[in-house]
């Protein structure tokens, strides 16, 4: 293999540039060219390609977002799009593909592999840490600190004033966010798309913690956990709790940002065990890290498996939250 591509699609996560760099560096130390496409799948289609040598990805490893650019493309779900994708992959002399995101990113991924048979590896990189295949995805440990950090701040405050607060963090279908951020923060309530709250016991939850001597609370509320989010799930417990409460929406804020130096590290593992992977003749596989070791899927379970919250930890958040 003399040449690969590498892209980054899908909500970009801290850590995405790291990975992207150890791409290039790993390509390089073994003598093979690194096309960038820009703008994810969109960009393959379009033919948005640079070339990408170690000088191009200097000063990057601590970058939040992605030097590429990313997008979530809809003309890549049409055999279409995919098709042309193809073709300008082959016509550009693309011999492998690192594609660096998420779910999306995986079925996208597994469709170019299984249809036009370009050697695809792909690599987790979401904050959501939804990924099969993988303990970890690139961001996720960046997100969640932010988001601590954020939820300490609001601690302060809410304890000053003896004030409920109702925190939205990222998550649409998975609480793994969620679930981490409530533990680190210490939340009260913990809402996960996973565990549906109900208002009554949410309710009931805080006025139970008031009663033995809490005088202000913390509900962690993944986006997805509740219709509307948190401020439906504030609005829906408020008249049975009786007292205003507070909500704060963390947002993109969660997205951005420098990555931890454990997302560093990972990308910098994933990234250039994807080029060796490669090299070696895989395809169509998804690389991650589970118990310490470099770990390989085939796309087609990575791309349409769920993967399932610790329910350990969801005992352990209730029990710490006493
Ligand atoms: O998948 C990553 C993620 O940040 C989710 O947590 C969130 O639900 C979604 O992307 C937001 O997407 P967008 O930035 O397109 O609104």
């Amino acid at each position: 293999m003399r040449r690969i591509g590498v892209l980054t699609s899908g909500g970009d996560a801290p850590g995405m540039n790291a990975a992207i760099r150890a791409v290039v560096r790993g390509s390089t130390a073994y003598g093979v060219e690194v096309i960038g496409i820009r703008h994810g799948y969109a960009g393959l289609i379009s033919g948005d390609f640079v070339p990408l040598g170690p000088r191009d990805v200097a000063n990057t490893i601590q970058r939040g977002g992605t030097v590429l650019l990313s997008a979530r493309s809809l003309d890549f779900y049409t055999p279409a799009g995919r098709a042309q994708a193809a073709a300008n992959a082959h016509a550009a002399g693309i011999e492998g593909l690192v594609a660096i995101g998420g779910d999306g990113t995986y079925q996208g991924a597994w469709r170019l592999w299984e249809e036009h048979q370009i050697p695809v590896i792909c690599a987790p990189g979401t904050i959501d840490n939804d990924l099969c295949g993988t303990d970890e995805t690139i961001g996720f440990d960046t997100a969640v600190n932010v988001a601590t950090e954020a939820i300490d701040r609001i601690r302060d405050t809410a304890a000053s004033h003896e004030r409920v607060f109702f925190i939205e963090v990222m998550g649409r279908h998975t609480g793994f966010i969620a679930l981490a951020v409530g533990i680190a923060g210490g939340a009260e309530v913990i809402a996960l798309p996973e565990r549906v709250p109900q208002p009554e016991q949410v309710a009931r939850t805080i006025r139970d913690a008031q009663a033995r001597g809490k005088l202000s609370a913390i509900v962690v509320v993944a986006e997805g956990a509740f219709p509307g989010g948190a401020q439906a799930l504030m609005q829906a417990v408020h008249p049975l709790l009786g007292v205003k409460s507070w909500v704060t929406i963390l947002g993109h804020i969660q997205r951005g940002g420098s990555p931890t130096a454990k997302d560093r590290v990972l990308a910098s593992r994933l990234g250039t065990a994807a080029v060796e992977a490669l090299l070696d003749g895989k395809a169509g596989l998804a690389v991650g890290v589970v118990n310490h070791q470099i770990h390989f899927t085939p796309l087609e379970i990575a791309a349409c498996s769920c993967k399932l919250i610790d329910p350990h930890l969801v005992t352990l958040a209730q029990v710490l939250a006493l």
